[in-house]
């Protein structure tokens, strides 16, 4: 029976760059969105609290009828996915499958880049796993990867108000310390769903060489690819074009801001944290 949503979840708003483009990707699909407002940013938590917060996402979405679940968040996807998959996912029934985005990225990142120095933007939690590296030394053990942390940027993206300078001093700072470790890098990652939002500022700052990839075209096409060798999945999946969103986090704060990542209108509902710890 074709009647299950695809859940995306993130933190925040972030993901919402990621469900913009799989909306366009797989626009007859319905959508189960989730942004864990009330405990963002994840960037700065332990493995513990990222891994706990997210299994709670995973089966809140379970609860809903969603047995594919995107993680589009890469704090999650490099503190979480692996233990879920591994741990969680066998107790939770096999036919369940949560899914991240580092994979998806590092398994094309390769084709981006001319000189084969590329650079990565992400928040400390991701950038301290090493998951990246790691990932892309599996797929294209020929490039050079450099990484930056930019710990204040999630919060300087949910703080909608910030002034503009700071945020482009700020932007303006982390790229300076990226391009002082590489300066042969053409291709810079943004390594975390928010980031998509401070393109404009980032592409001031960089000479015009250098190549600024988001991943949000990148986990779609992926995600197309992967139903089509998953007919199992695909076939379970509904086709009203619907798309449901939720957050832990105040409902008017983020129907005014997730319009920003989303680039449409959006009318969300609340969820408790309760309703995620008590599934
Ligand atoms: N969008 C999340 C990511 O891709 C942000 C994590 C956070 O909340 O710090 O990593």
């Amino acid at each position: 029976m074709r009647n299950e949503a695809i859940g995306v979840f993130d933190s925040g708003y972030g993901g919402l760059t990621v469900l913009k483009e799989l909306r366009k990707a797989l626009p007859t699909n319905n959508f189960i969105y989730l942004g864990d407002n009330a405990r963002a940013p994840y960037g700065t938590k332990s493995y513990e609290e990222v891994y706990v917060n997210t299994l709670e996402a995973v089966k809140w979405f379970f609860k809903k009828g969603c047995s594919l679940v995107i993680l589009a968040c890469n704090t999650a996807s490099a503190k979480a996915l692996r233990t879920i998959q591994q741990n969680d996912l066998p107790k939770l029934g096999e036919h369940r499958r949560v899914l991240g985005v580092i994979r998806p990225t590092a398994e094309v990142i390769g084709e981006y880049t001319i000189t084969n120095h590329i650079g990565i933007l992400g928040t400390l939690g991701t950038i301290n796993s090493n998951s990246y590296v790691l990932e892309i030394e599996k797929f294209f053990p020929q490039l050079k990867v450099v990484q930056q942390a930019c710990t204040q940027w999630v919060q300087l993206i949910e703080d909608h108000n910030q002034d503009e300078r700071l945020v482009a001093e700020d932007v303006n700072r982390e790229l300076s310390n990226l391009l002082k470790k590489d300066a042969t890098l053409d291709t810079i990652l943004l390594a975390c769903t928010h980031y998509p939002l401070l393109l404009p500022v980032i592409e001031k700052y960089l000479p015009p060489q250098i190549n600024v990839i988001s991943q949000g075209e990148i986990v779609a096409q992926k995600l197309v690819d992967y139903l089509e060798r998953h007919p199992e999945i695909e076939n379970n999946l509904a086709e009203d074009s619907k798309v449901d969103f939720f957050t832990t986090g105040n409902v008017s704060d983020f129907e005014k801001h997730a319009s920003l990542f989303y680039e449409q209108a959006v009318i969300a509902a609340h969820t408790k944290i309760d309703d995620l710890q008590n599934p």
